[in-house]
C-alpha cells in the first residue's frame, strides 16, 4: 500500500481581522493513496489551487456568509481548507474516473485531496487551452463574471458600466465581456501599473487609481459626467456609496463582493437611500452558484472569446503550498494582477 506524506495548510485559529502569516501553519500527515472504505470515492494530487478573499469570512469565527451555501461554511481551525482547483486522480472508487484522469472541482490547499463521497469533482477536458484558465475564466471567476453580468446586470448595447477591482479575476473579466457587449466600460484599481493594465491590454475605455482620489463622489462625476447605467460592485464600503451617488435613473448595481468590509479595516457602505428610491435603482446581491443554469452558454461563449483572442484570461500564479498564506495575504493589499492560483505541483 503505497503512502505519502501530504503537506496542508490550515489556520491555528479563527481569523477575525486581516490574515497575516502567523495566522497560519503548514501541517504535514502520512496518507495512503489506496482508497480504504467507502467514505472517499477518490484521492487527487493537486495541481492547481484556487486563492480567494470569500475564504476569509469562513475564516471567522462568526459570519452571515456561513450558514448561506456549503462551499461558504466555516473552517475549523487545524483542519484541511477546501478550495476549487484542478488535479490528477491518483486513485479512484468512483465508475466515472479514472486513475491519471484530469479533474476539477473542490479540492483543497495541500498536495492532496482526499475526495468524500458528494464532494464536487468533474472530469476535465481542457480543450487545448491552458490549465490555469480552468481556475480562473472558465471556473468559478468566470462563471461569477458571466452570470453577475449578463444575468443581474442585464445590459443594454451602450450603456456606461463601472468596474471595481478592476484588474482581478473577476473584475477583468467582467470588463472584457461588458466590452464585447458593447458598452463603455471604466474600471478603477489600486496601481498605476494596473490602471496602465486595463487600457492597455483589457481594451477599458479608461480607468483610474482609486487610492489617488481624496473624493471618490466627484472622481466618478468626472469619469462618468452623463451617470453610470450599470456598477459591478466587487469592493463594497466608500465605492459602492460613491457609485449609487453617481448611478442614473434605473440604474443596476450587482453586489458581487466587499472585500474593503471583509478586514473589519474599512467603511461599511452607508447608502443615500433617497437616491436608491428616486432614482429607482436596482440593488442585487448574488452568488456565483445560482448562475450553474448558465453554465453551458457561459463554457460556449468563454472558450471562443480565449480562442480568438478577444478576450485575455489573466492569471497570477505562485508555486508550492507554502506559498499560499502569501497568496491569500496579498488579495487584501492588491498583489495579485487577475486570478490568483497557486501551482502546488507540476502536472506530469
Ligand atoms: N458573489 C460571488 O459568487 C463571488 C464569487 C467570486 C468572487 N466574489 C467577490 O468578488 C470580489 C473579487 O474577487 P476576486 O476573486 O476577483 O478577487 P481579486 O479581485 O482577484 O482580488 C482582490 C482585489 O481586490 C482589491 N482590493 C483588496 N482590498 C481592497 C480594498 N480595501 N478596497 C478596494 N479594493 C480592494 C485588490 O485590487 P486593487 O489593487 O484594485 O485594490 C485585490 O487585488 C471579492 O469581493 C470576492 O469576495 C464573489
Amino acid at each position: 500500500m503505497e503512502e505519502v506524506r501530504n503537506k496542508y495548510v490550515a489556520i491555528k485559529s479563527h481569523v477575525n481581522g486581516a490574515p497575516t502569516e502567523s495566522d497560519f501553519e503548514i501541517k504535514s500527515e502520512t496518507i495512503s493513496l489506496t482508497i480504504i472504505g467507502s467514505e472517499i470515492e477518490a484521492i487527487v494530487k493537486n495541481v492547481l489551487v484556487s486563492v480567494d478573499p470569500y475564504q476569509l469570512n469562513r475564516m471567522k469565527k462568526q459570519s452571515s456568509s456561513q450558514a448561506a451555501i456549503n462551499f461558504a461554511s466555516a473552517i475549523i481551525p487545524g483542519h484541511a481548507i477546501d478550495s476549487y482547483g484542478v488535479g490528477r486522480v491518483v486513485a479512484s472508487g468512483r465508475a466515472d474516473l479514472e486513475k491519471g484522469e484530469l479533474v476539477v472541482g473542490l479540492l483543497s490547499w495541500g498536495d492532496y485531496t482526499l475526495i468524500q463521497k458528494g464532494r464536487l469533482l468533474n472530469k476535465l477536458d481542457p480543450m487545448g487551452l491552458p490549465l490555469p484558465h480552468h481556475v480562473g475564466a472558465l471556473g468559478f471567476s468566470g462563471l461569477t463574471a458571466y452570470g453577475g453580468f449578463y444575468e443581474v446586470c442585464k445590459p443594454k448595447k451602450g450603456e456606461s458600466v463601472f468596474v471595481s477591482a478592476a484588474s482581478g479575476s473577476v473584475g477583468s473579466l467582467v470588463g472584457q465581456y461588458a466590452k464585447l457587449f458593447g458598452c463603455r466600460v471604466i474600471g478603477c484599481a489600486g496601481t498605476q501599473n494596473k490602471v496602465d493594465l486595463l487600457k492597455e491590454k483589457l481594451g477599458f475605455d479608461d480607468a483610474f487609481n482609486y487610492k489617488e482620489e481624496m473624493d471618490l463622489n466627484s472622481a466618478l462625476k468626472r469619469y462618468f459626467p452623463e451617470g453610470i447605467d450599470i456598477y459591478f460592485d466587487n469592493v463594497g464600503g466608500a465605492m459602492l456609496e460613491a457609485a449609487v451617488a453617481n448611478m442614473n435613473q434605473f440604474g443596476r448595481v450587482a453586489v458581487c463582493g466587499a472585500i474593503s468590509e471583509y478586514t473589519g479595516n474599512g467603511k461599511r457602505a452607508a447608502l443615500q437611500m433617497l437616491d436608491v428610491i428616486y432614482k429607482r435603482i436596482t440593488i442585487q446581491g448574488f452568488l456565483a452558484a445560482d448562475y450553474l443554469k448558465c453554465y453551458a452558454d457561459f463554457i460556449e461563449m468563454t472558450t471562443k472569446f480565449l480562442r480568438t483572442g478577444k478576450m485575455q484570461s489573466l492569471n497570477d500564479i505562485s508555486c508550492g503550498v507554502e506559498s499560499v498564506p502569501r497568496a491569500f495575504i496579498g488579495l487584501f493589499s492588491g498583489d495579485n494582477i487577475g486570478k490568483k492560483i497557486v501551482q502546488i505541483a507540476d502536472d506530469e
